[in-house]
């Protein structure tokens, strides 16, 4: 593999923006499907204490997540989230969404929708996740919008003091091995469904974990487990008779029992000890997700990484991880601060000079999606200042494989206040930050008095 690796890592960063990665389309216009199937109550504070959830300044200390709701109604909560997950996303929002021209969408996900990986004596989430997924992405298929499976809150919490790992807690267990083998177990079941089960067409990519700790010193193992992670994707490809370009042919019939079929894997590279341990334990879990067909196959899936300059301290490449497609995600807001001065000078200045793709594309880290972001402020903006925030955040991404706003709605209630006006981009286009076409901005030289003009002539 080694060859083929690293003629891999030198197309990559010959990459041509034009060029479709994957199932993906060419340039990424799209949404996050945030606080759909990972629930995060400050997006929807009436709906949330409606529910039977509170409000507290510290989330760790009240009923604020999934995992405080399920321990506090173990009765009810599976009803009450099947409630929640039918209004939040259903089909007038997909349509929404195509009326918007969105192509992509990010669907956070728990550790949690896979069931069987829950110890119910000390975990708590609810039931049901799965068929509530499996609906949404027939919806988004008919729709002609594509999907990345986002593994958004991770066995054991993957960051502190966070409504978005399901748990606000500041005992963080993910960076150890019996939580990376779970989230490669994850990992084996969500590939296999989306090339065997016809409800899972849309699903085109799988990104392994969002926003890890971002100092690497506090995440021992996250590199072998990023190098697991790609394995496990390729090696539960090949192993259904999807194998990515350079990966040898299949030595045994591609029926998908991996059981039978592992003896006759040669490759210890890719078939390791932990990713044969971890296609072994994904079988009886396949085998009780009553899987309606076994006739959808198409091209192997993109693998999606926080980029590398998420983290400091020495982190591991993802890029070292590559076979086959890969893409890489950066998260940007302005409005918890270190990042520009709070004012709109000062953020347009930053934005309009962002060299975060080319930056990320010198370290193999191309093509590089800005899969968060919002309108937020440190201050109080005006609908002018949104206007050129939005167009100057759209033509920064856009230099990249493209962007996907967090998120596609909030809650527009009294309690909610102004929330939706800079964190929901159905809202944004209502009010005008966004025009109706995502490729279009008001103003393209909207940058022009921002950029410093020393440095390039590009
Ligand atoms: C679940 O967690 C409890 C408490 O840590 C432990 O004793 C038990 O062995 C676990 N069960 C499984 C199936 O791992
Ligand atoms: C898969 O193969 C194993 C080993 O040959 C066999 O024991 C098992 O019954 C098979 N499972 C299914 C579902 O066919
Ligand atoms: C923004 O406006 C609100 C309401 O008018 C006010 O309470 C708040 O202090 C303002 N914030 C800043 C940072 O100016
Ligand atoms: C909410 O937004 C409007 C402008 O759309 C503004 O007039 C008002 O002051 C804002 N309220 C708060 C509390 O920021
Ligand atoms: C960069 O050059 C343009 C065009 O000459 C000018 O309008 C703009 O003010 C300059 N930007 C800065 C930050 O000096």
């Amino acid at each position: 593999m080694r060859s083929s690796l690293s003629l891999f890592l030198l197309s990559a960063s010959c990459f041509s923006a034009a060029a479709a990665l994957g199932g993906l389309p060419s340039k990424i216009y799209g949404v996050n499907l945030g606080s759909w199937l990972v629930l995060e109550s400050w997006m929807l504070p009436q709906e949330w204490l409606d529910m039977g959830g509170q409000q507290c300044a510290d989330c760790s200390t009240c009923i604020a997540t999934e995992f405080a709701f399920a321990q506090a109604y173990p009765d009810t909560v599976d009803k009450i989230f099947d409630g929640h997950w039918n209004s939040w996303f259903n089909q007038p929002d997909v349509d929404a969404l195509v009326h918007a021209g969105i192509n992509t969408v990010r669907i956070p996900l728990g550790y949690w929708i896979v069931e069987a990986l829950v110890n119910r004596t000390t975990e708590f989430y609810p039931r049901g996740g799965l068929a509530q997924l499996r609906r949404g992405l027939q919806q988004l298929h008919k729709a002609g919008i594509v999907a990345i499976l986002d593994h958004h809150a991770l066995p054991g919490v993957q960051t502190a003091g966070q409504m978005f790992t399901g748990r606000c807690t500041s005992d963080v267990e993910f960076y150890t091995e019996f939580n990376y083998h779970r989230a490669l177990i994850w990992t084996a079941v969500m590939t296999t469904l989306s090339h065997v089960d016809p409800d899972f067409a849309a699903a085109v990519s799988i990104e392994a974990v969002n926003e890890p700790i971002m100092n690497a010193d506090q995440t021992p193992g996250y590199g072998d487990f990023q190098m697991n992670f790609v394995k496990v994707v390729r090696a539960t490809e090949f192993l259904l008779g999807v194998p990515t370009p350079g990966f040898g042919a299949m030595p045994a019939p591609a029926d998908g029992n991996f059981t039978a079929m592992l003896p006759h894997v040669s490759d210890d590279n890719i078939f390791n000890a932990e990713v044969r341990s971890v296609l072994i334990e994904t079988v009886p879990i396949l085998l009780q997700l009553e899987i309606k067909g076994l006739s959808l196959r198409k091209e192997p899936l993109v693998t999606t990484f926080s980029d590398v300059n998420w983290q400091f301290n020495n982190p591991p490449n993802p890029a070292a991880a590559a076979i086959g497609s890969q893409l890489y995600d950066n998260h940007l807001y302005y409005s918890f601060g270190g990042v520009a001065d709070a004012n709109p000078d000062a953020y347009m200045t930053s934005i309009c000079n962002l060299n975060r793709v080319q930056n990320d594309a010198a370290v193999g880290n191309s093509p590089l999606v800005f899969g968060e972001w919002g309108l937020p402020t440190q201050f109080n903006a005006t609908d002018e200042f949104l206007n050129m925030w939005a167009d100057a955040q759209k033509l920064a991404y856009s230099q990249g494989a493209g962007w996907m706003f967090w998120n596609f709605k909030v809650e527009k209630s009294e309690l909610a206040g102004n929330l939706s006006r800079q964190w929901s981009y159905l809202e944004g286009i209502e009010l005008g930050y966004f025009l109706k076409d995502p490729t279009q901005v008001h103003d393209p030289h909207v940058c022009d008095p921002y950029v410093i003009n020393s440095t390039t002539t590009a």
